[in-house]
């Protein structure tokens, strides 16, 4: 696939214009003032942040993100009209991103905005097709870009859009990005009172926006633009969620929450709701976070991606930029390395997927290599080329964790094993035996395959599945790695004078001792990656009696998708939509009943490094009323509620 980013022509005056549309990003006369009158003034922002109480939010809809200058004037007016407490979200579609390159020279003319546009661009990468979510000032200000076509990624936005800024350049120009079937989606993520701005006046849009609901005015505008128009919406909200994936209704009035477990799904969590102004607890039975499987010294931000666009690999490729954009704030070579990531064509097999998946993505996520290149790139001899991941790499996973942990809204409670969970009083309490560990309105359950233990979630089919790294110490000549490789296993670059190999897979074993066996067989894994690594650290010649290494478990679900969100009664869940064993398409207007306050963020499976951090924000959403960091259908294919579901409709 062709790299998705924008041409761009530069004037004498340096601003930029649209190559592939032939039009300009902003106004070259008053680019600031007409954004700040024909976005913000006609949405009335300036009071309605002010009005906002701490804790409120208020949602901003775009379509077209473009240089973000509407983006960095919200956030620049936001910050200095809403109180500290509030939050803004903002939610904008983007067809060809800036390179960070152009981005970096159109923000360049906004000096007033530096103090903002610093801040993107710092954190402007890893921006692949699909929902990349972006946190400003410690996530107080939520930026989600949705790279894609406007048409196809705004049906799959699940959010409540506050205020509409239509900007995806002249309708004459771009007559795609005003449609009546884009107005459709408006009007369905929109409620009465939603506004909207445009700096375009013309007669079909218009037409076309009151056609989708929006009772609109035309108003005058600036400079040489004689009309702007603005509108609201006066249709009735839509909800067209089935009652299984609807959000609960509990309001939280009390921000307070637990969590269980200390590994990378349960740090990333409380990360996301202490955000938000949560006051988080986390209990963890090790005297440590990160003992288990987020415990080892090196894990690779491995993507196995599907060419098909599964939910899986796109939630893959969202979470991959969501890790990769936090890690920046890790200590690069100690704690993380953005050296890239190769996956050989190790057959003929791989090869054939590896072709697919470089016609699907675009070459700044991946690229095919021939051998030679692969080589020169790993530093190493191979015996195949293969995909390489530029912007990936391995992380040390409890630096992450301890990042994600260093929040003042979070406490930390070590060497506390919740046993059982009792809701009484409308709180969650967390039990050892007699003992009342911790209580709370709100548990998030993260304790990977130990969910299973809980009565409460002892329904969800998770899986344990035994993995053995091996250490190998570096030597002089094995320093030469220079990115992550990959065929079966993987291995890693040095770090504090080791490499990490990995990964055996063991399903029948609940030992947690270290085995030779795995060592010898994670040996195998290294040989198929490169014979010659094996003698730069004269592998050949270790004994795996004698090496050193970590076991952990990975736990899974069938569908090797997570299971994040909130948790139903299994057997009034059952009763409630028993009508589906008869008729799958049935969708009974009947409420989930769900186990008010109690959540779930587990089955991160092999690939948690990836999926883990973004699932704090999918936690934060389903939680409150935000916008959802993920496709709708990727959410739902997490959804804890589908095993019960599919289970439902099989019966029939
Ligand atoms: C050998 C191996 C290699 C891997 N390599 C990679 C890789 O290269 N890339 C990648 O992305 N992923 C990799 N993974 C997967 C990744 O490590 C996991 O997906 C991720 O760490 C899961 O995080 P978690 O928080 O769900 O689970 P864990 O890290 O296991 O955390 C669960 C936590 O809950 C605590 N807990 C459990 N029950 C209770 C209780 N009742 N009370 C209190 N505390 C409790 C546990 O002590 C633990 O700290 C690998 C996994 C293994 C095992
Ligand atoms: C006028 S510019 C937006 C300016 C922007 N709001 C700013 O602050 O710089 C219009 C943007 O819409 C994008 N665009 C055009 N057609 C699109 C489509 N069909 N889907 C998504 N984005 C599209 C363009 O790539 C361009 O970045």
């Amino acid at each position: 696939m062709a790299d998705q980013y924008a041409q761009l022509d530069w004037d004498e005056q340096g601003q930029p214009s649209s190559r592939q549309y032939d039009d300009v990003y902003f106004s070259r006369e008053n680019g600031l003032e007409e954004t700040r009158y024909v976005f913000l003034d006609n949405n009335e922002l300036p009071r309605r942040f002010a009005a906002l109480s701490s804790g409120e939010q208020l949602v901003i809809g775009e379509t077209g993100f473009g240089t973000g200058m509407n983006f960095l004037c919200a956030w620049q007016l936001f910050v200095q009209q809403a109180p500290a407490g509030a939050r803004l979200h903002y939610v904008s579609v983007e067809k060809h991103p800036l390179s960070a390159a152009d981005l970096q020279r159109t923000l360049a003319l906004w000096p007033s905005l530096q103090a903002y546009s610093q801040q993107l661009l710092g954190a402007y990468r890893g921006l692949n097709p699909g929902f990349q979510r972006l946190l400003f000032d410690d996530g107080r200000v939520v930026l989600t870009l949705l790279i894609g076509d406007a048409v196809a990624m705004l049906p799959q936005l699940d959010a409540r859009i506050d205020a509409w800024f239509l900007d995806g350049f002249a309708p004459s120009k771009n007559p795609e990005m005003w449609t009546p079937e884009l107005f459709a989606q408006l009007a369905r993520l929109s409620a009465p009172g939603t506004t909207l701005g445009t700096f375009t006046a013309t007669g079909y849009v218009r037409r076309a926006l009151i056609e989708a609901g929006f009772a609109m005015k035309r108003v005058p505008g600036l400079g040489k633009k004689w009309e702007v128009m603005c509108g609201t919406f006066t249709g009735t909200a839509s909800s067209q969620a089935k009652p299984w994936f609807a959000r609960p209704a509990d309001r939280h009035t009390q921000r307070s929450a637990l969590v269980i477990g200390a590994g990378l799904a349960g740090c990333a969590t409380a990360a996301s709701l202490a955000k938000r102004g949560w006051q988080v607890t986390v209990l963890e039975r090790h005297g440590a976070a990160a003992q288990e499987a987020s415990g080892n010294p090196q894990g690779v931000l491995y993507l196995k991606l599907s060419a098909h666009g599964t939910a899986l690999s796109r939630l893959i490729v969202d979470g991959f930029g969501y890790t990769r954009r936090l890690l920046e704030r890790l200590h690069k070579g100690q704690d993380w390395d953005d050296c890239g990531v190769l996956q050989l064509a190790f057959d003929e097999r791989e090869a054939q997927r590896q072709a697919k998946l470089a016609a699907a993505f675009p070459t700044t996520l991946l690229t095919p290599l021939e051998r030679s290149q692969a080589e020169r790139q790993a530093g190493i001899a191979l015996a195949s080329g293969g995909l390489f991941y530029p912007d990936a790499g391995w992380v040390h996973p409890p630096a992450l964790c301890a990042q994600l942990l260093d929040h003042p809204g979070i406490r930390l409670h070590y060497h506390q094993e919740a046993l059982g969970l009792k809701r009484v009083d409308e709180q969650w309490q967390a039990l050892n035996g007699d003992q009342l560990l911790a209580a709370a309105p709100v548990v998030v359950i993260c304790s990977a395959a130990d969910t299973l233990r809980f009565e409460q979630s002892a329904h969800l089919p998770l899986k344990r599945i035994r993995g053995q790294i091996s250490r190998l110490p570096a030597s002089q000549r094995s320093a030469a790695l220079s990115t992550v490789v990959c065929a079966e296993g993987y291995v890693a670059p040095v770090r504090q004078g080791e490499h990490t190999l990995g990964a055996s897979f063991n399903f029948d074993s609940d030992d947690l001792t270290p085995s030779s066996v795995e060592h010898a067989s994670n040996l195998h894994l290294l040989q198929e990656i490169s014979s010659d690594l094996v003698e730069r650290l004269e592998a050949d010649k270790l004994d795996p009696e004698s090496m050193q290494g970590r076991v952990a478990f990975r736990c899974t679900s069938p569908d090797y998708l997570p299971i994040i969100g909130p948790l139903a009664d299994a057997e009034q869940f059952a009763q409630a939509y028993a009508v589906l064993a008869r008729d799958a398409r049935q969708v009974p207007s009947i409420p989930c009943p769900w186990q008010e306050g109690l959540y779930i963020n587990s089955g991160h499976g092999s690939r948690g490094l990836i999926t883990a951090p973004l699932s704090g924000e999918l936690i934060a959403a389903w939680l409150g009323s935000e916008p959802l960091p993920v496709p709708s259908d990727v959410a739902e294919g997490c959804h804890p509620n589908r095993f019960m579901l599919r289970q439902l409709i099989r019966k029939g």
